[in-house]
């Protein structure tokens, strides 16, 4: 969704504000823009619509703009096309008060109809053009200082927002405010930045403070102040980011997403490690340095997943899994349903939120309903700091680092990973699983990175089978049990990166309606690592497959027998069957990726999409 930028310091502030922007592209947007104040001098705006690129056309790369303070936005249109004039920043009606906003204000319409009773007018048909206003309109009644102003907009505003706001008189000062869409603000050396994640800034500070929620921020060249809704001042830890700069930096690789597939070895491990008492596979698996030790997990009669799209795909490996290790119901729910429904839940449920980035609205407002109704929660959450980590009662963070293609690929491997620790240490806890069997499926949790790097070795045999179908319009991928979910998530990338229209079916589905659209050439991926599951599988694919199917399967090795049926075969590492999808997923990821590639797409920001989706 949009993104922040802003700098005060020493230097030129606009092209630092035009490289902030670029590092923040991955999350999406169709129109950018800067303000850029010199001394106490009016802010100058500049907005573009489209790509980053025309902004700096117009700027000269930032060199037209003079001034060392500045703020810059990209925009993810929901109010109003996107445009020039809808693109921020925004300026209130006499120019004193300049800004940008992410996230979305629910009663702008009422407002916006309240301000033209008191003299506004308006140039776009954004909310945030209303937010700025209204900002200036408390500023102007009440003959108070930003803080005010601002404190005063948060109680009347509905909605989600991070605001980072200039004002004509209050020269050498940014001014931001925050509820539920995030925002830093990272302190350098005589420098200070905001943004709304850590790549925009990370090659210039990596000690960054995360605004909490309703809260007020005055930065200065010097440091910056928090205050609450009351104007108080509020005492905040500054947290050094572990990644480096590379870490957000494509390196070798042509685009983010395939540099990112590779990382998955790494991010597994890291992840795994990080739940082993003292990083030692002996040792076992500890969760208690979370808040949740043995006698913890097994209070819980239940376990609730919420989340959304890839997300939710983990949660429903999760289900299968934890269902199966520890022999507790477990429902797992799309965050957005969720939330607008009555779902009865007994009181001694774990909700476990997933969530890369931490900020999903939905996944967020589904963690606040289970805390309303009185549930323990438990993020899992790649992003530090984030707000479904900072809310949760327990947390398990993955260590993916961060992921910047818009298609997740570590970070759901990773995510996949902490579910298998929670299904095993609830097992033990709940006496459903030995010491002995904790311990085996511990130790080939163990061996997954390795695995996972011998299946990306099988690359150029997936390329070529993926650019000889980039010109399919359709595909279809069939499983059952937790292959059936590798289908989902795999169908789901095909979708999103390259266009093709493409469905997950249980395999056993197939016959109840969809197989009427298989036809002659129809590519058809059939995933069928399960051995238990193999032969009826087996039988779903030639059913395709004597329609004129042509049949693309995926297996372990050892499974050779489905040479004699499938027209391309891929094998993957064998594995225990709870965690074959961490196996099955790799040549899926591949084989969407080779097909964008053919075609020539953006890979890393697919259209219409955004890495971190802030609004409903
Ligand atoms: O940041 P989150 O994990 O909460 O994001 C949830 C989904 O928006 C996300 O998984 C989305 O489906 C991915 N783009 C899929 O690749």
């Amino acid at each position: 969704m949009c993104g922040i930028v802003g700098y005060l310091g020493p230097k030129q502030a606009a092209p630092i504000l035009l490289d902030g922007l670029r590092r923040l592209e991955y999350r999406g947007y169709d129109s950018a823009g800067l303000a850029v104040r010199d001394g106490a001098g009016d802010p100058v705006v500049v907005r573009a619509k489209g790509r980053l690129r025309i902004l700096a056309e117009k700027t000269n790369g930032g060199d037209a703009l003079p001034g060392n303070i500045g703020i810059g936005h990209t925009r993810w249109a929901t109010h109003g096309e996107p445009s020039e004039a809808n693109a921020h920043p925004h300026i209130s009606l006499d120019a004193s008060v300049v800004g940008v906003h992410n996230g979305i204000i629910e009663n702008y319409q009422e407002l916006r109809e309240k301000l033209i009773n008191n003299g506004y007018t308006y140039y776009s048909q954004t909310d945030t053009e209303v937010a700025v206003n209204l900002v200036d309109y408390y500023l102007k009644k009440y003959k108070v200082g930003p803080i005010d102003a601002l404190a005063k907009t948060m109680v009347r505003v509905r909605g989600t927002y991070a605001l980072a706001v200039m004002f004509r008189d209050f020269p050498g000062e940014i001014y931001a405010a925050r509820k539920d869409s995030p925002l830093i603000i990272g302190q350098g050396e005589n420098e200070m930045f905001l943004a709304s994640d850590v790549p925009a800034i990370l090659d210039r500070t990596r000690d960054v403070y995360y605004m909490g929620n309703l809260e007020m921020a005055r930065v200065r060249q010097d440091g910056v102040t928090f205050f609450d809704l009351n104007g108080d001042a509020v005492p905040k830890p500054l947290t050094h980011i572990e990644w480096d700069a590379a870490a957000a930096e494509k390196g070798e690789f042509e685009h983010f997403m395939m540099k990112e597939i590779h990382e998955q070895p790494r991010a597994v491990s890291d992840t795994l490690h990080s739940f082993l008492r003292g990083g030692q596979e002996e040792a076992g698996i500890d969760l208690s340095d979370i808040g949740l030790p043995d006698e913890r997990l097994k209070e819980f009669d239940s376990v609730l997943f919420v989340a959304c799209g890839s997300a939710y795909h983990v949660g429903m490996i999760g289900q299968y899994v934890l269902e199966d290790l520890a022999g507790i119901p477990v429902r797992v729910e799309l965050a957005s349903e969720f939330r607008y429904r009555n779902l009865p839940v007994l009181p001694k449920t774990l909700c476990v939120v997933i969530s890369q980035s931490g900020e999903t609205a939905d996944s967020l407002a589904a963690l606040r309903e289970a805390k309303a109704r009185g549930l323990t929660t438990l993020g899992i959450v790649n992003v530090i700091g984030s707000s479904i980590a900072r809310e949760s009662d327990h947390v398990m963070h993955t260590l993916a680092g961060p992921e910047i293609a818009v298609a997740t690929t570590k970070a759901f491997s990773a995510q996949l990973i902490a579910c298998y620790i929670l299904s095993i240490a609830m097992g033990r806890a709940r006496g459903n699983l030995t010491d002995g069997a904790a311990s085996q499926l511990t130790k080939e949790l163990c061996a997954l990175p390795g695995k996972i790097e011998r299946s990306l070795e099988d690359k150029e045999r997936i390329q070529w089978f993926a650019t000889k179908f980039s010109g399919h319009r359709d595909a279809f991928f069939i499983g059952r049990g937790l292959d059936y979910v590798a289908c989902m998530e795999g169908s789901l990338k095909m979708k999103e990166i390259s266009y093709v229209h493409s469905e997950a079916y249980a395999a056993g589905e197939l016959k109840h309606g969809t197989i009427s659209l298989i036809e002659e050439g129809t590519l058809v991926v059939c995933v069928m690592t399960q051995s238990e599951l193999f032969p009826k599988t087996l039988s779903n694919a030639m059913e395709v497959q004597s329609r004129g199917g042509y049949l693309m399967g995926l297996t372990s090795y050892g499974n050779y027998s489905l040479e004699d049926t499938a027209d391309f075969v891929v094998y993957t590492p064998k594995t225990d069957p709870h965690f074959t999808v961490s196996l099955s997923i790799i040549p899926l990821q591949l084989m969407a990726y080779y097909v964008a590639v053919a075609k020539g797409v953006d890979i890393d920001k697919p259209r219409n999409l955004a890495k971190s989706v802030t609004v409903e």
